[in-house]
C-alpha cells in the first residue's frame, strides 16, 4: 500500500505520542493535529529520537471548523484518523461542564463533518460502565450513567459515531475503551505531562517518590477487595499504543463485522492501589510514603477487562507487566526532572 498517512488528533499528548511512535515503527506516515492546550511541542524532538522521524504537525484547535475544514480539504488522501484530542479531567469537567461537552464534542463532530478518511478509532474509556455488575467487564456489559461530563463526553461520542456509521454505510470506526493506561516508552523520551498536581495514581506515586509531593494519599481501605483498595487494570501505554496500530490494521484490511465496532483495551488483570504501591516499590527500590485517608467521591471498587475480544479479533494482547510499566513510569519521572522545558508541568 502506497499511501500510508495517519492522522493523529491529540498526537502530543499521553497516549497519541505513544500511537505516534508504534505507528511510525510499523511504516506508517503520521499527521498530528493538536491546540497545545495540555501538552508540549518538546514532545515531537522526543519522537523524533525515538523514532528517527518528526511528524508533519499542525496547531489547530478542533472546535474551529473552519480550519479543520481546510485541513482535510487539502489533506484529501488519508488513509485513517485516530482521534485522542480531548480534555479528560474528571474533576476538571465537573467545575467546566460546558468547555468539556464544547471541546470532546464539537472536535468529534468537526471531524465526522469533513473527514477524508473512512476508518476512525476512537478513543473512548472504561469510565462508560461505571462500577459494573460483572467481573471482569466485557464490551456487551451495560453503560452506567455517566459520573461526570467527561464520563459523558465518552458515552456520547461512541453514541454520535455509532448514530454516523449506520447511515454512512462506507464509513467505519472503532471505538477503544481504555482500562487504565500508565507507563512511558522504555526510552523515557516521552510520556505523561500532567499539568498542575496529578489526579491519577501512578503519576502522583512517581512525583511522591522523587521528592516532589510529601505522601501518597491511598483513597480508602474499607472497599471489599483483597485487601481494601480499589482494583484496577493498569495497561502499558506502549501496548495501548500498538492495540490502536493493531485496530487501524483491523479496518484498513476489511476485517470488521459491523462498521461500528467496540473494544476493551486491558491486561484482564486487576491490581489494588497497594499492590500497586508495592509492585513500584520492587521494581524501583524506592520507598513509597503513603497515608491512608477517605475515600475519594466518584471512586468504584474494581474495574478489570475481559479482553478476549481484542485478543481474537485484533490479534493483540498487553505484553509488558505491571512492574515494567511502573519501572518505565519512574525512569520518564526521573528524566523529566532533569529536562528544563518539562519542569513546569510538574509544579
Ligand atoms: C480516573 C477517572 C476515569 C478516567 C481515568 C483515566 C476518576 C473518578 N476516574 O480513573 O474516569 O477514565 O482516570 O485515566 O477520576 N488513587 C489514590 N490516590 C491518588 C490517586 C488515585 O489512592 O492520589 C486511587 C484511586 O482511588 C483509584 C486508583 O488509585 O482507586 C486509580 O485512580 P486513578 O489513577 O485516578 O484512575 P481511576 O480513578 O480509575
Amino acid at each position: 500500500m502506497n499511501n500510508k498517512k495517519i492522522l493523529v488528533t491529540g498526537g502530543l499528548g499521553f497516549i497519541g505520542s505513544h500511537t505516534v511512535v508504534a505507528l511510525i515503527n510499523k511504516g506508517f506516515k503520521v499527521i498530528i493535529i493538536d491546540n497545545l492546550s495540555n501538552c508540549h511541542t518538546e514532545v515531537l524532538n522526543g519522537i523524533q529520537k525515538i523514532t528517527g522521524e518528526t511528524p508533519e504537525f499542525h496547531e489547530i484547535d478542533l472546535r474551529e471548523k473552519k480550519k479543520v475544514k481546510q485541513f482535510f480539504e487539502k489533506n484529501d488522501d488519508l488513509l485513517g484518523i485516530i482521534h485522542f484530542a480531548a480534555s479528560k479531567s474528571v474533576g476538571e469537567s465537573i467545575k467546566k461542564p460546558l468547555m468539556y461537552y464544547e471541546n470532546n464534542l464539537c472536535g468529534l463532530l468537526n471531524i465526522l463533518s469533513f473527514q477524508s478518511s473512512s476508518n476512525l478509532i476512537f478513543s473512548s474509556s472504561c469510565t462508560v460502565y461505571g462500577e459494573a455488575d460483572k467481573l471482569p467487564i466485557s464490551e456487551n456489559a451495560p453503560i452506567k450513567k455517566a459520573e461526570s461530563p467527561y464520563g459523558n463526553t465518552k458515552q456520547i461520542g461512541e453514541e454520535i459515531i455509532r448514530d454516523f456509521c449506520r447511515v454512512e454505510n462506507d464509513f467505519k470506526a472503532i471505538a477503544l475503551r481504555y482500562f487504565n493506561p500508565i507507563g512511558a516508552h522504555s526510552s523515557a523520551e516521552i510520556g505523561e505531562l500532567p499539568l498542575g498536581t496529578p489526579q491519577n495514581l501512578i503519576p502522583y506515586i512517581t512525583q511522591t517518590a522523587i521528592g516532589q509531593r510529601e505522601y501518597l494519599s491511598v483513597f480508602g481501605n474499607d472497599y471489599f477487595t483483597v485487601d481494601g483498595t480499589p482494583v484496577r487494570d493498569y495497561i502499558h501505554v506502549m501496548d495501548l499504543a500498538e492495540a490502536h496500530v493493531a485496530a487501524l490494521n483491523h479496518l484498513i484490511e476489511g476485517k470488521e463485522e459491523t462498521n461500528y465496532e467496540v473494544f476493551n483495551l486491558g491486561t484482564g488483570r486487576g491490581n489494588s492501589v497497594l499492590q500497586v504501591i508495592r509492585s513500584f516499590e520492587k521494581a524501583t527500590g524506592q520507598q513509597l510514603f503513603y497515608k491512608v485517608e477517605n475515600r475519594r467521591e466518584g471512586d468504584i471498587t474494581a474495574a478489570y477487562a475481559n479482553v478476549e475480544k481484542a485478543n481474537k479479533k485484533l490479534g493483540w494482547q498487553a505484553v509488558r507487566s505491571l512492574e515494567e510499566s511502573l519501572k518505565s513510569a519512574w525512569e520518564w519521572q526521573k528524566r523529566c526532572v532533569k529536562h528544563k522545558k518539562y519542569r513546569l508541568y510538574f509544579l
